[in-house]
């Protein structure tokens, strides 16, 4: 069995990503293990402005830029809701899970514990997304929907056809036959602050066990009500991985979703949307 590692970019790009996504976790070292090698993946996702989550992430309406990470190893997992002002939300699950005597922390608790684990106070507003914040505001008090029809129906119902940039990334490994997930995102656009999305729920926006790893991306919203991650990983072993995956991500319809997911002997990516994805491997 090879050692492999997968990562998306998230869906939702108006047009097919010309990203070189193997270049950038070209340099995670796979012998570092299964978990570390996917935080590390998505450390660099993080880190890089063009992928919304860490640095890059969309800020609420209100300004403020609350993000959402986790990371999970067959039987056991970490997870951060709501950050604000760290640079690697991913990390600070990873500490969560390591290192404090929780599963999950939210807000002004995770960014203590981020701060207690030596995690730096950080910016991660781009001036992008600062500009694309400015022209929301300005439409919606001007009225105008623009080129951007969730602004029309944000104050009855989010608009997930509508949706606007891409929406999280995520990272799947397995190797030395273990499997891990690790995802982050600074949600969707527009979002009231307070917001949370599928990624810090286990089962919905990652899932890792004995039998493999799944991460999603896509509406939060809809990917909850399905537990897509773990509607996944539970049919794994009985069907073909491709065939499991294209099942239920065609459940989503119009609603934008995608997902990356590894087993013992298959790997598979399905998005109903324009999704980045990027891949290494070493035989063993
Ligand atoms: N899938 C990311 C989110 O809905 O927040």
């Amino acid at each position: 069995m090879n050692d492999v590692l997968l990562i998306h970019g998230g869906v939702g790009w108006a047009e097919p990503p010309r990203i070189d996504m193997n270049a950038i976790i070209s340099s995670v070292d796979l012998g570092q293990g299964s978990v570390n090698a996917a935080v590390k993946a998505v450390s660099f996702l993080e880190d890089d402005p063009r992928f919304n989550a860490g640095t890059g992430s969309f800020p609420r309406i209100d300004g403020s830029v609350q993000m959402d990470a986790a990371v999970m190893a067959a039987g056991n997992f970490g997870a951060v809701i709501g950050i604000e002002k760290v640079r690697n939300p991913v990390l600070v699950a990873l500490a969560v899970m390591n290192s404090s005597p929780h599963n999950v922390l939210s807000g002004d608790g995770a960014i203590r514990f981020a701060r207690i684990m030596g995690f730096e106070e950080y910016d991660p507003m781009t001036p992008e997304n600062r500009n694309r914040l400015e022209k929301l505001l300005e439409d919606i008090k001007a009225g105008n929907p623009g080129n951007n029809p969730r602004i029309a129906s944000f104050s009855r119902k989010i608009d997930p056809e509508k949706l606007i940039g891409t929406d999280t990334v995520g990272a799947i490994a397995r190797i030395n036959g273990r499997f891990s997930a690790a995802v982050s995102t600074g949600g969707v656009f527009p979002m009231m602050r307070g917001r949370v999305g599928d990624v810090p729920f286990i089962g919905c926006g990652f899932y890792a066990g004995d039998k493999g790893a799944a991460v999603a991306t896509g509406i939060g919203e809809e990917i909850m009500k399905r537990l897509l991650c773990y509607s996944i990983y539970s049919r794994m072993g009985k069907e073909d991985l491709q065939d499991i995956v294209r099942d239920e991500i065609e459940k989503f319809g119009v609603n934008l979703a995608g997902v990356i997911a590894i087993t013992k002997d298959q790997e598979a990516t399905f998005a109903n949307g324009n999704m980045a994805v990027g891949r290494k491997a070493s035989h063993v």
